[in-house]
């Protein structure tokens, strides 16, 4: 490629570079996929040449905590994530992968009904999935684990016991034949109907296989509440016996008994990187959501109903005011909505500030993209932490919040040559207003596009500009350690 010219070069922009480092005033020059020059480029000819001024160039934003595995089929133009800058998902996180299972006609148990209904679930390998990806790409990239509750649905008749060995054995071969295809590591949800009766050793096993090739093991914990310490030992556990890294999903402490905690769970984290690879990630809101579970209604200060299918009507309404109506208790009325989903107000802001602020926490979102009312992380996460969490009340600086969600998320999840704007990078780029950046969606309105958000591309294609889908669909199925 020569260097007196390019295909669309960014002029007079801030580049935030991803790694932390302080802002520079530069021009980028993209060819083809790639960043080809950093720098003072005023000499340079370029196809299109966008003015950045006033604006910072970033990497594109990485999602590291998904539940978008089908999303990227039934949306490709990925709205809710690239309309706040994402340009690569990591999917398959709380054990629960839409591949490999193929469910013929059965309605998928709680909690795989968050990613779609039976037909969905239509992949008999994983690299099926992949393969599937190629063939219809998304405007995103994606990087994909493999669920344990996938894995048990697949392997066993009743997963409400640990797995004996010959089905720990069949879930073995599953996971390296996934970790071959490309993934990128194992997940599981540990509170889940599916995944629970699941013992540590069982768990260890399958980690180990991930960890032989290379990949990562990210846990939703058994609990985040008051046996969190507990949690937090038998994730640290499995990361050493499997010796792999580990990072524990949307970590919080769930339940007003528990607020105040991360100082002490924060702390056992900063242990634990004294002798091995530890990780986290947190959305900024005070509120959780997953499917609608009756014992996390009575730790709750309030609930806001997703989605229901037996009462769809309910959607967006809170839960006590759907009790007072059907005059029954919220546990009953909460009963009555399954199969459902839910938003908990779990979380005290103070933690919520505590964890964000907290040197390894990576950015992820946790939104679920198939509820009829959303919880608001789903379209706001990101410009949050830019625009509310880091600018107003200075919790951190940008470049830190950026690296939180571009350079240590790429690193964490082994993304080769992604979130980080340096010359021979892919050309993952967001561009974002500084003064303006701001999440929109909030609870009554979650589906409301993030302000400040300038211009999207992934891999050298623009693919959002002035608040618009251009059509593009560069995104790829990254596999572990391919470019
Ligand atoms: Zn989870
Ligand atoms: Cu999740």
């Amino acid at each position: 490629m020569s260097n007196k010219s390019c295909d669309i070069l960014f002029t007079g922009g801030e580049v935030i570079d991803g790694t932390g480092a302080d802002r520079v005033h530069a021009d980028v020059a993209v060819t083809g996929d790639r960043i080809s020059a950093i720098g003072d480029l005023s000499e340079m000819q370029a196809g299109r040449k966008v003015d950045a001024s006033g604006r910072v160039v970033a990497p594109g934003f990485i999602d590291v905590h998904t539940h978008d595995d089908n999303l990227l089929f039934r949306d490709p133009d990925m709205t809710p994530k690239t309309s706040q800058g994402v340009t690569t998902v990591v999917v398959g996180n709380c054990g629960v992968s839409l591949a490999p299972l193929v469910l013929g006609g059965e309605t998928p148990p709680p909690p795989m009904d968050l990613l779609g209904n039976s037909g969905d679930y239509r992949f008999e390998r994983f690299g099926d999935y992949l393969d599937a990806l190629d063939q219809t790409p998304p405007a995103a990239n994606a990087a994909f684990l493999i669920g344990h509750s996938t894995l048990r649905l697949g392997a066993m008749s009743d997963v409400d016991r640990p797995a004996n060995a010959g089905e720990i054995d069949a879930m073995a071969k599953v996971v390296e034949e996934a970790m071959q295809s490309g993934a990128t590591g194992f997940s599981t949800g540990l509170i889940y109907a599916p995944n629970k009766a699941a013992p540590t050793d069982e768990i260890v096993a399958l980690a180990e296989v991930a960890g032989g090739k290379g990949g990562i093991y990210v846990t939703h914990m058994r609990n985040e509440g008051v046996d969190i310490d507990k949690s937090l030992d038998e994730t640290f556990e499995i990361g050493r016996r499997a010796s792999l890294p580990v990072v524990v999903s949307h970590h919080k402490c769930a339940g007003k008994e528990n607020h105040g905690r991360s100082a002490e769970t924060l702390a056992r984290f900063d242990k634990a990187l004294k002798g091995q690879k530890v990780g986290l990630d947190v959305y900024p809101y005070t509120a959780g959501s997953t499917v609608i579970m009756v014992d996390m209604v009575d730790a709750a200060e309030r609930v806001i109903i997703t989605w229901s299918e037996t009462r769809p009507e309910f959607s967006g309404r809170d839960l006590a005011d759907i009790a007072a109506e059907l005059g029954c208790s919220a546990r009953d009325a909460a009963a009555q909505l399954i199969p459902g989903g839910a938003i908990y107000f779990l979380m005290d802001e103070a933690d919520v500030q505590r964890i964000l602020s907290y040197p390894h926490a990576m950015v992820g979102s946790d939104g679920l993209p198939h509820d009829s009312h959303p919880h608001p992380r789903l379209w706001g996460t990101f410009p949050r932490v830019l625009g509310h969490y880091a600018r107003e009340l200075g919790l951190m600086s940008l470049e830190e919040a950026v690296r939180r969600m571009t350079g240590l998320s790429a690193e964490q999840f082994g993304l080769k040559d992604r979130g980080v704007v340096r010359q021979g990078a892919f050309a993952d780029i967001t561009l974002f207003d500084p003064e303006t950046v701001i999440d929109s969606a909030t609870f009554e309105k979650p589906m409301t596009p993030a302000a400040g958000i300038n211009l999207v591309m992934v891999n050298g294609k623009i693919i959002r500009e002035q608040g618009r889908v251009t059509g593009a669909r560069p995104g790829r199925a990254l596999r572990r350690n391919a470019a």
